[in-house]
This record gives C-alpha cells, structure tokens and sequence, in this order.
C-alpha cells in the first residue's frame, strides 16, 4: 500500500505507471462532464430562467460549470491527456445527460442533487495523494457548494406555490433515480485502484448511501416532498 503525496507533474511522471493510468481516468471523467453538464443542462438554462436575477445567477453558475471544465483540462494536459480524449464527443454519456432540460424547475432540481453528487465526489478528492488534483478540488469546492445552495434556494421558492410543488417534485422523480450510478460499480476495479493509492478515499457504495442520505435530508426534511425509492448497490 503506498498513499505518498505525489508533489507535482514531475513527480507524477516518475511515479508507477498504475498511479499514473488511475489519476488520468479521473481528471479524464471530470473534463468530460463538467463540459458535458454546462453544455446540456447550465448554459441552456439561462434562456429557461424566468427573472433577469435568475438569469444572472445562472450565468455565473454555466461560467463556472465551464471554468471547472477549463482546469481540469489543463491539468489533464500536464498528465498527458490529449485534448480529444476530454471532451464529451464519441463518449457514451452518463444517463442525466441524456435528456434535456426542458424547465427551470429541472434546471433547479438538478442543481439541488446532481450538484451535492459532485460535493461528494469533490470531498473525496480534498485529501487525494496527487496534490495538484486535492488543489483543484479545494478551489473548486466552494463553486459547487453554491450551485447546490443556487439549487436550494430556488427549489425552496418554487415549492410556495401547489403547481411549483407539483413540477420541482416531477423533476425529483425523473432526474434522482439517475443520479446513484454516478457513483461507480459496487464491485469497481477502478475504486480499488483509486483507493490503493490514496487518489479516492471511500469506496462507491459509501458514497453513494453518503449522497442518498444528503438527498433525502434535503426533499423531505427541508422541502417536504417525496424522495424516490432507490437501489443503495450497483
Ligand atoms: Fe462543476
Ligand atoms: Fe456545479
């Protein structure tokens, strides 16, 4: 078992070829979605928005959205990953991005859940072995914590009204039961892997009941509605 802090590109480029392989992946699978996300759901979202406040708060959040696109890529350059290995095109997406966002209440909703996914996967990574990663998820930590507070704090507003209810809890039902999966398989070789080398700290099924617990302590403790039932293994 070896953790050791891995410094910088140097020292990244004298380290195992494994350690090398497992931090590409996840740099890799960051660029992807973090432009596949801002593309499908956060700068069409800004035509969804319905008050030139709420279109300026969706503004700064797609601008973020791209900017953590932005980093990851360029740190995905200094591992040596090529420019067309990270982004979206000829890559199977995950399921969420499958489906366009046709409402701002979705809009809200996924910024309310899918975005406490990626605190969780983010959290994970404030303590990984290769620092110039752990850095770049320390700055891009509390971007997130304000989209998942964006997605709150619409989702509360919304819920005032019995036909804003209704949507934000259609999209609940909809979006949510894709989200769990993000986390990886139960049996995941990758995590394994990750977790040798102190890349990742806690295995999927951990951070996926993690997720699960957060979602339900927000759609029913605080916005009153109903959670849907999903499987906790994948
Ligand atoms: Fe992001
Ligand atoms: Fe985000």
């Amino acid at each position: 078992m070896s953790a050791k802090t891995i410094t910088n590109v140097e020292a990244f480029n004298a380290a195992p070829e494994d350690y090398q392989t497992a931090v590409r992946k996840i740099v890799r699978s960051h660029a992807v979605n973090e432009l596949y996300g801002a593309q499908v759901f956060d700068e069409p979202a800004i035509a969804l928005a319905p008050t030139p406040y709420a279109k300026w708060l969706t503004c700064r959040v797609a601008m973020e959205e791209y900017g953590h696109h932005v980093r990851f890529r360029e740190l995905g350059r200094q591992i040596g990953l090529s420019e067309d290995e990270m982004t979206p095109k000829g890559r199977r997406p995950l399921s969420i991005f499958e489906f366009p966002l046709k409402t701002w209440e979705e809009f809200c909703v996924i910024k309310l859940l899918a975005d406490l996914a990626e605190i969780i996967q983010v959290e994970d990574l404030n303590h990984c072995s290769f620092q110039p990663l752990r850095n770049l998820a320390r700055v891009t930590m509390p971007e997130e914590k304000f989209h998942a507070q964006f997605g709150k704090d619409f989702c509360t507003e919304l819920c005032r009204t019995a036909e804003g209810r209704a949507k934000v809890q259609d999209a609940i039902n909809r979006y949510f039961p894709l989200m769990p999966p993000f986390f990886g398989r139960s049996d995941s070789a990758n995590n394994a892997l990750f977790r040798k080398w102190g890349i990742k700290q806690n295995n999927n099924d951990d951070m996926r009941a993690d997720f699960i617990a957060r979602a339900r302590a927000l759609v029913e403790d605080h916005l009153h509605l109903k959670l849907p039932e999903v499987r906790e293994a994948a």
